[in-house]
This record gives C-alpha cells, structure tokens and sequence, in this order.
C-alpha cells in the first residue's frame, strides 16, 4: 500500500514536497486557501479551503496517514485539536515555538543558542512569554513604550512584530532617536525589540531529525535583499576547510562549522524536535547568534536538490515515511538565485534559451555548466512575489557576478555591501 502524505499548505514548498514524495513513491495531498496553489500540480488531490477551516483540515487528515505543514502560520488552536487525531510526525511544538518572536527566541536561549539582546515591546513581565494580549494604546504610549526598550537596548536596533512576519514585513530598523514615533506604529500589535546586529554575513543550517538521529545540509551564506532572501551560496566561506581548493569531495568542517551544526543539532536534540528545522544565522568572526526558525523547508535550501547528493525534501519525506535519513553531500559549490516577480522575464529567457539547446556554457564558459530554472507557476506575478529560483551547479559567487548578475535586477553582488 502507497503511504499518503497530506501536507497544510500549497505553496512552492508544497510543490518542491509532493514532488519529492511521488519519487519516494507516496500519494500526496494538500489544503490550501488559493484555488491556484502551486503544489496542486502535482498533488494527487487537494483542497480549498481556510487554514482555521477545522472541517476542512480533518478531512485532510482523514485522506492521509501523515500530515506535515508547509506554512507556518497555521492557528497553533487548531492544530491542537488535529494532533491527538492525526500522524502529525514533526509534532506542534516547533510550529508553536516559531510562531511567536519572543517565544522562539526565549526559546533558543533556553535551549543554547546565543542571540541578539531583544526585549518585548510592551514590556511585560507576567510571564516569560507574554502570552496575555496587551490593551491597546494610545499614540503616546507606543512611543513611551518604544523609548523606554530603546533606551534597554540601545540604538541601533529593529522593531519587529512578534507574530506573521515574514520576508521583512512588520519590521522598523531604528537607527536614530528621529525613527522611533515611525516605528512605534507597529505596535497595533505585540513586537519585539532586537539589538542590531553588525554580521558580515548571514547563514542557515537545515537540518532533519527523526529523533535518534539529525543530519544537516551544508551551511551556505546568504543574501537578503530588502529583507527577501537573493541568493544563498553554498558552501559559505568560513564554515570549511578546503571548501574550494579540493573540490568538494573532501570538504570539511571548519571550527566555526562544527560549532555552528554541533549547536544546532544540540538544539533540535534538546528541544525534542523531530523531522525538519531551518535555522537562520547572524554571523560575525568566529561567532554566531541566532535569528530566527522555520520547521519547514527553507528557501535557502533549494539549492539541496541539485547541488547535493540528496536534498531536503526527500529527507522530510524519508523522515514523514519512516525510512532512513541519507547523509546529504555538496556535489560542488552552488548558487541558488531567487526569482521574484521582477525577474520572472530574465528567468524564461533562460528557459528559452536552454530549450534551443543553448546551454549554461555558452552563457560564460565552464561556468554554468548546470542550470536548473524552476518556475512555480504562479498565476500572478508581482514584484517581491517569489515565482521561481535557480540553481547553478557548479558555480560560484565571483563566477554568478561575472556570468549571471547582470541579468537579473539587483544586478551584481559587490562584497561587503
Ligand atoms: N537584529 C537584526 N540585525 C540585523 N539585521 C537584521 C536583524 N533582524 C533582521 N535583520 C535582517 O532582516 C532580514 C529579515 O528578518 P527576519 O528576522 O529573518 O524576518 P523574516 O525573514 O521573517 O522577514 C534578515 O534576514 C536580516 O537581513
Ligand atoms: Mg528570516
């Protein structure tokens, strides 16, 4: 009998996970709100409807052996009353712990993971998470408010909500006194107050866990533009040894790379986490804090599926089906570029032009060789939308400048910037 997965959400990460789970040989379903969603593509059934739509998830559950989630916004009310019921094989817990900003970092906190200082907004010491909704407040007290974490925390610092924030929405970066009366509007809700952290560099580490073991990805590095991520380039510098001189083969760890997977398997561990969890990095020197987490697959893990030996939709599904985890390897230094609505045109000419048999060589020499365009198939296309990304392999960032970059609108990657 084919197992069937039933996965809450059909955005792009549903599609990339029902593909994966065709190959395992699974039976896939999904929910989601849009008519249009991408993974119904490739599901074998879906259905339209609301995340609160609790009728509506049950009958999800009733068509699947195992659920997963793929959105991570869905009402942690709801899904109580869906865990006694049904295989949920991640569990709630991490969904729960990621919803809220203040939450999650409480959370990585207690667990070992060092973060930026952050403060809640408006203070509150009732409990450690806060969970009581505030009372609303005036103009006058969101600024006081904001004055007083301020003046915690110091300048400069990022105002963020603590709940439904996602590619840089719901978020104020105060770099002087002057943005604190603009930024204090966000506070119709509950926010969180972080400390400004001066990285060189951001990374994330996608892991899976199916409770005796964790495996990880290779660490990449990678860009945010306007607060959406741009490109994820693996493996980041720093993180390995020999990363570009042996090829890939060989590659190992650096220190500040085993101390970056060793912390973060021993938070999945500690936390009791099981299936998939990505973890977003601040770096600087040899040290590392955490961001911000998502127990879901992650953006800047698409690169996973051509540029390793495996990628992390197959280990989620291994994990969803109860099979073994495979050991994932970097085949060779990878850039993943993600395609917003504003480069959705750049991105079908490349598709044209692969399917007149022009190939990523003749685009810029050896680099190039593999070019792997995937369009989600979003019916509307909007600038800041995601509608696709591509995966070169092997490439590097210094080769995507030189080859790639000015095709695409936010043009070359200079460093430092
Ligand atoms: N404390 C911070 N210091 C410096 N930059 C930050 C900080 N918090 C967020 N950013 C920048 O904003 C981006 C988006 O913020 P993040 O907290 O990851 O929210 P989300 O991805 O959910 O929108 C980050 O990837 C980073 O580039
Ligand atoms: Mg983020």
């Amino acid at each position: 009998m084919k197992k069937k997965i039933g996965i809450i959400g059909g955005g792009q990460l549903g599609l990339m996970i029902a593909q994966e789970a065709h190959r395992l040989g699974a039976v896939v379903s999904a929910l989601d709100p849009a008519p249009d969603a991408p993974a119904f593509a490739e599901t074998d059934s879906h259905i339209v409807a609301a995340y609160d739509d609790l009728e509506a998830l049950e009958k999800l559950g009733d068509m699947s052996d195992v659920l997963t989630y793929e959105f991570e916004n869905v009402p942690g009310d709801i899904l109580r009353h869906l865990e006694g019921k049904y295989d949920i094989k991640q569990g709630i817990a991490p969904l729960f712990d990621s919803q809220d900003r203040l939450r999650e970092k409480n959370n990585a906190k207690k667990h070992g993971l060092p973060t930026p200082a952050y403060v809640a907004v408006p203070a509150c010491s009732a409990s450690e998470d806060c969970t009581e909704v505030p009372s609303k407040l005036s103009d006058d007290q969101r600024k006081r408010e904001l004055e007083n974490a301020v003046a915690r925390i110091g300048i400069p610092c990022v105002l963020k909500t603590r709940r439904l924030g996602y590619d840089g929405h719901g978020q104020a970066v105060i770099k002087t006194a002057a943005d604190i009366p603009q930024a204090a509007q966000l506070l119709s809700v509950p926010c969180i107050l972080e400390s400004f952290v001066d990285f060189d560099y951001e990374a994330s580490v996608v892991m899976v866990s199916d409770g005796s073991r964790t495996i990880h990805f290779p660490i990449g590095r990678n860009i945010h533009k306007g607060g959406i991520l741009d490109l994820s380039i693996v493996p980041a510098k720093g993180m390995y040894r020999n990363s570009m001189a042996g090829g890939t083969k060989d590659m190992e760890e650096s220190a500040l790379g085993l101390k970056i997977a060793g912390a973060c398997e021993h938070f999945m561990e500690d936390c009791g986490y099981k299936g998939i969890l990505a973890i977003e990095l601040f770096i600087k020197g040899d040290d590392f804090v955490f961001n911000e987490m998502a127990p879901r697959p992650h953006n800047s893990g698409h690169y996973t599926i051509e540029g390793c030996t495996t990628n992390q939709y197959r280990e989620l599904c291994r994990f969803l089906l109860g099979e073994p985890l495979e050991v994932p390897e970097l085949i060779a230094p990878t850039v993943m570029k993600n395609i917003l609505g504003q480069d959705l045109d750049a991105a079908w000419s490349v598709v044209r032009a692969s399917d007149a048999g022009i190939s990523g060589n003749s685009f810029c020499g050896e680099a190039g060789t593999g070019v792997y365009v995937h369009i989600y198939g979003k019916t509307e296309s909007r600038p800041k939308r995601k509608m696709g990304h591509i995966t070169f392999v092997p490439m590097t960032l210094e080769e995507y400048d030189e080859c790639w970059a000015d095709k695409f609108v936010y043009g070359k990657y200079i460093d430092g910037k």
